[in-house]
């Protein structure tokens, strides 16, 4: 072999090796989970991901020179990746985690690049898209958001912790990007810091607050209980992973090495807690095995029509007992899992008890699968359940099995169904921006009258 194929090959089998590292990184970062639609080819983009300003698509980012990011060099990559701004210049939105991605290395970013360089499939289609709603369609509006909001990225090392809590936190604000969900937003849609993973709204989903206080957060779990949740989604006893935290732990978390879960756990174990004061026992602690079969038997015909609580029961012994038991308490193999000691009854929040009846649990990891139907139902679905009918299901299941408290409502349903409440900020927008018309046209009428004034003097 000449020394010149030698070197090719050298340099061969070291872009091969970038290319997995990149791979991996890929996953652990979740960018899947919005640039590829169910069913549809890897990350060419399509996906709508509703935000409460309104609907983005995902863009195409295989190497495709037409349709995707094939033109990208390098250096546009890692601007796109950690600052979100294309090639073009133009600004992305938020809705591409570069808040997160911000702090990974360029090391990182060169493997990265690598793989969507040379080991995912050009797809030369262009994906859907459409403009937000006005004045969210004017992307320049994000350089002043990314010059409050983006922070810096020389994250240094904290040389007073071990390097696997270096390296668990370094994952989880950056490719795990745990706090864009996790973290509550601001009133620019900017993670507020002071409140660092102590829950938040995401869509449909509530992702409750991570914290190490032991009531309010998950200061309670054990690290081995927490690698547990984050590899399979599920901790019988405690919580199951649907929704959102379904899809990053079917595709992400659940492919990573076990020193990186590990990693993640050792440092969210020590971030700060946070404490709300309503809550005096831990979500995973209320509630204990209930039946109310005797009863009904006992009452026959049942006063459904008068009785919230017989109607309850009804849908409850109708819809979920088959799985769930006769006392919530679910299979022996906890494969169903019990009702009572759930964080989805458990939570003040009531959006994952209503988001797990709409639109069930579907999350396939390497120690197998879990599924729920869901109840939301497509139109002319008999097995569909009415927003009144899930309120009623989800108060009596909150009642016997979870946290009691305030009855949920047909509107909450209804606005879970929806996706999730809205933000204000769009009206917001508009009105800032019809404010500032109006003082910019009386500014305009002023320098009118005061020109006018200055050639009649
Ligand atoms: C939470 C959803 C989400 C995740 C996760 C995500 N992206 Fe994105 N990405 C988006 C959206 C949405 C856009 C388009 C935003 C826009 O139009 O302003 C985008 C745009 C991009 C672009 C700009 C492409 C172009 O020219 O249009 C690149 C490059 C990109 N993403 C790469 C990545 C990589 C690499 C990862 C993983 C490290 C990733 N994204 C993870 C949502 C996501
Ligand atoms: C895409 C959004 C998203 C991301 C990213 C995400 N989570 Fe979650 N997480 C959620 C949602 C939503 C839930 C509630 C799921 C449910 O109850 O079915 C949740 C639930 C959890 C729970 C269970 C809490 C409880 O009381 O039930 C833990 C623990 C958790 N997440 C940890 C993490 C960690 C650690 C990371 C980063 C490594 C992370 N999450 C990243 C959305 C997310
Ligand atoms: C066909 C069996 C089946 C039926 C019917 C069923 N479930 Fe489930 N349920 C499951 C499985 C499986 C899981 C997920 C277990 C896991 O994540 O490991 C689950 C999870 C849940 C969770 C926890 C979700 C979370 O994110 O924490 C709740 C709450 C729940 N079910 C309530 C109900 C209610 C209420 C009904 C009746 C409308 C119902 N289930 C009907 C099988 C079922």
């Amino acid at each position: 072999m000449s020394a010149s194929s030698t070197a090719f090959a050298a340099d061969d089998d070291a872009q091969a090796a970038s290319v997995k590292r990149g791979a991996y990184i890929a996953t652990a970062s979740d960018c899947s989970a919005c640039h590829t639609t169910p069913g549809g080819k890897p990350f060419a983009g399509g996906l709508a991901i509703a935000t409460p300003v309104g609907t983005i698509y995902s863009t195409n980012i295989t190497p495709s020179a037409t349709a995707g990011i094939g033109q990208y060099t390098e250096k546009q990559f890692a601007r796109a990746v950690r600052a979100g701004v294309r090639a073009d210049g133009a600004n992305l939105y938020p809705a591409m985690p570069y808040t997160s991605y911000n702090v990974l290395t360029d090391a990182d970013i060169h493997d990265l690049y690598a793989y969507f360089q040379h080991g995912v499939s050009p797809v030369d289609t262009v994906p859907k898209r459409r403009a937000l709603p006005f004045p969210m369609n004017i992307r320049r509006s994000m350089m002043a958001w990314n010059l409050l909001f983006l922070g810096s990225s020389d994250d240094e090392a904290d040389a007073t912790q071990s390097p696997e809590w270096n390296r668990g936190k370094y994952l989880v604000d950056g490719a795990a990007h745990c706090s864009t969900c996790h973290t509550p937003r601001g009133f620019l849609m900017q993670e507020l810091s002071g409140h660092y993973l102590g829950g938040a709204q995401v869509g449909p989903w509530f992702a409750p607050n991570i914290t190490s206080d032991t009531i309010s957060g998950i200061g309670s779990w054990s690290k081995d209980e927490l690698v547990r949740y984050l590899a399979t989604g599920s901790l019988p006893g405690k919580a199951q992973a649907a929704g959102s935290m379904g899809e990053a732990v079917e595709h992400s978390f659940s492919q990573l090495k076990q020193l990186d879960i590990s990693a993640i756990a050792t440092y969210i174990k020590t971030v700060a807690p946070l404490h709300d004061a309503s809550d005096d026992q831990s979500r995973f602690g209320y509630g204990k095995p209930f039946s109310q079969l005797a009863s009904l038997r006992g009452a026959n015909p049942i006063r459904s029509d008068t009785d919230a609580q017989a109607r309850g029961a009804v849908l409850f012994y109708g819809n979920c007992a088959s799985c769930h038991q006769a006392f919530g308490q679910g299979s022996k193999d906890a494969y169903y899992p019990s009702l009572f000691h759930n964080s989805a009854t458990g939570a003040v929040n009531h959006n994952n008890l209503i988001a797990t009846i709409l639109n069930g649990v579907e999350r396939t990891t390497p120690k197998g699968q879990a599924f729920m139907p869901g109840f939301g139902g497509k139109a002319n679905d008999i097995n569909a359940l009415t927003d009144s009918q899930v309120a009623t299901l989800a108060s009596y299941v909150i009642d016997n099995y979870g946290r009691a408290s305030t009855p949920v409502t047909p509107a909450d349903v209804a606005q879970v169904r929806a996706g999730g409440p809205a933000s204000s900020l769009l009206l917001l927008a508009r009105i800032g921006i019809a404010i500032g018309a109006i003082l910019g046209l009386a500014i305009v009428l002023l320098l009118v009258v005061w020109r006018r004034r200055a050639t009649a003097g």
